[in-house]
């Protein structure tokens, strides 16, 4: 069967505890060969990728990365930041944990706990981000958005019951998916198809199914799927998020 994802490139590590290295260490290759002396990278949430962001203060510290770097979010939970569910939380607890990595290079998504503030995050951000080097301010492309995928196919907080593909010339939207427990702001499709790079970081077997549906099933309208099929993409799994099926047409 053939792939949807023409330009996809595909690494799959061989136990969920080499993925994380797998996937810091191609973080790593990619940002040292991008060109430009300074790199924004945007960074998703969920559970996923904390382990690869723990890794990645040693490997760019090593490649004399660690001063080039700076940091954005894909999408953030409306919560405080010391919330449970807060993303940013998390990115500090692991990419900034080691003290390596300078924090005044993250630019968090300024939260609103107020729902009634909650359109405003939109514009907040926007000027925060006037704040990064200027050649990496937006409408700047940037050069590496993380992502990962949810079990319906949502990636950053585009969620298949939202107007996800709904443009906004600011880059990031308010989106309140019924699914969720908080509103979010999320970088939109636009953003995120104009990026640089896009690398997809996928582990664990509850994602078979969607991850077979996305590569081999063409009427996948899921946001992940759309947005995979519109340009080259990177995919980084543990051999556990490929189904026996999928792994045949690899
Ligand atoms: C979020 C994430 C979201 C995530 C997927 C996959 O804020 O929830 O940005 O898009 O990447 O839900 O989540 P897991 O990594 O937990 O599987």
């Amino acid at each position: 069967m053939n792939l949807c994802l023409k330009s996809a490139k595909i690494l799959i590590s061989d136990s969920a505890d080499k993925f994380a290295m797998l996937a810091a260490e191609t973080i790593v290759k990619r940002l040292d060969r991008a060109p430009g002396s300074l790199h924004l990278i945007s960074l998703s949430g969920g559970s996923t990728p904390f382990p690869v962001y723990r890794l990645l203060p040693e490997l760019l510290t090593k490649a004399g990365l660690k001063q080039s770097c700076y940091w954005i979010q894909t999408d953030e939970r409306l919560v405080s930041v010391d919330h449970e569910r807060s993303n940013q939380k998390a990115i500090r607890e692991s990419l900034f944990a080691d003290g390596r990595l300078p924090e005044s290079h993250f630019f968090p998504v300024p939260t609103a706990e107020q729902p009634q503030e909650a359109h405003l995050v939109s514009e907040a951000y926007l000027s925060q981000l006037q704040k990064l080097p200027v050649e990496l301010r937006p409408p700047a492309p940037i050069d590496m958005v993380i992502l990962g995928v949810g079990n319906d196919g949502h990636t950053a907080s585009l969620f298949p019951e939202t107007e996800w593909q709904k443009d906004d010339k600011r880059g990031f939207m308010l989106v309140k998916p019924k699914s969720q427990p908080e509103a979010r702001i999320s970088l939109t499709s636009q953003r995120i198809i104009a990026a640089q790079d896009l690398v997809f970081l996928v582990s664990g077997s509850a994602k078979q199914q969607i991850i077979e549906s996305i590569f081999l099933d063409p009427a996948n309208a899921c946001p992940t799927a759309v947005i995979a099929r519109q340009r080259p993409t990177t995919w980084i799994f543990d051999n556990s998020a490929i189904s026996e099926h999928l792994r045949k047409s690899l």
